[in-house]
């Protein structure tokens, strides 16, 4: 049998002629898949045959890749926020830059950098995550913050069974309760005024853009996830709009943006004339990627 080195290396060539744009780093996640073995592991045993089961996993990983399809689906799993959430082609890949919208919120709540909220002492948060997904930031959000109770929603029914399952696996599904439904519309009337937090990653791309999407987001990755109903940043207004409806006096709103929708989307927060401290946080690029309001208080 060739050894693990060699296996590895015909990987990195056939993920590469496949398109990949980064075949070194797949090629090791689905060998180390393949083989059930950590990092450490696969760097102390280059030499070592394959056996012919993992060989023929690993194969099969390669070839499920070369037709395009993201490595998380394969894998049926992803990281995020030190968590790993089970994904399938029903829900968006939680992205890395989702991660700095949690920590705002986390650090919002826990005193640390980022705008201080009068310390809601023993009291409940109520914390709610519009368009869920894989429910990536509504179980973190959960996770790391004990004192909260999260109503995630999303239009999407097959998200919601993805999310309901990540809840579980994460031991916060008695704190967080899943809607399918409209954007604010499924929550329950008795959260009027009362919201702590209203987080989202909503779509973010034009129906327009859509057909210029890389290939693996555009085959593979849900379109009502991406795709934005007429504008890019139609569901950031709907929110601005819904939002204050529901936030008790000083209550927080914060969006992730992609690259360009900053601005427009502060300005419409100004504008809206219901809000105050309005912040943009850059993600580790410099690139403007959350928009953070609270309701005036009165
Ligand atoms: C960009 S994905 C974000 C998913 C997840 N929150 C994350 O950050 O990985 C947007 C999500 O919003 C949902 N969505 C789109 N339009 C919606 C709407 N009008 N109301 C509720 N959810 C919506 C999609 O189904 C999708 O799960």
């Amino acid at each position: 049998m060739p050894t693990i080195r060699e296996v590895y290396l015909l990987g990195v060539e056939h993920l590469r002629a496949s398109g990949s744009v980064e075949p070194a780093i797949e090629a090791e996640v689905l060998l180390r898949h393949a083989l059930q073995w950590n990092r450490t592991v696969l760097y102390t045993r280059w030499e070592t045959p394959i056996e012919p089961e993992p060989f023929s996993r690993y194969q099969e990983l390669l070839e499920a890749r070369a037709t395009g399809r993201p490595v998380h689906y394969i894998l049926g799993e992803r990281e995020f926020m030190s968590l790993t959430f089970a994904v399938d082609e029903r829900v968006l890949i939680p992205r890395p830059e989702t991660e700095i919208l949690v920590e705002f919120v986390i650090n919002t709540f826990r005193g640390s950098p980022g705008p201080r909220t009068p310390d809601p002492g023993p009291r409940q948060l109520v914390i709610i995550d519009v368009g869920t997904g894989s429910g990536c930031i509504a179980v973190s959000l959960a996770h790391y913050l004990p004192q909260a109770r999260v109503y995630a929603t999303d239009i999407s029914g097959p998200a919601i069974q993805v999310a309901t399952e990540n809840a579980r696996r994460h031991g916060v599904a008695e704190r967080v309760v899943f809607l399918e439904g409209d954007l604010l519309a499924p929550l329950p009337k008795h959260l009027l005024r009362s919201v702590d937090v209203i987080a989202a990653n909503p779509p973010y791309v034009s129906a327009a853009e859509a057909p210029m999407l890389a290939r693996e987001i555009r085959e593979f990755e849900p379109a009502v996830a991406v795709v934005a109903p007429g504008d890019a940043t139609a569901v950031h207004l709907q929110l601005i709009i819904q939002a204050p409806r529901w936030l008790r006096s000083g209550g927080l709103l914060a969006m992730e943006v992609a690259a360009g929708q900053a601005d427009p989307v502060r300005g419409a927060v100004i504008g809206d004339g219901r809000y105050g401290d309005v912040l943009v946080l850059p993600d580790p690029g410099g690139v403007p990627r959350i928009v953070s309001a609270r309701t005036q208080r009165q």
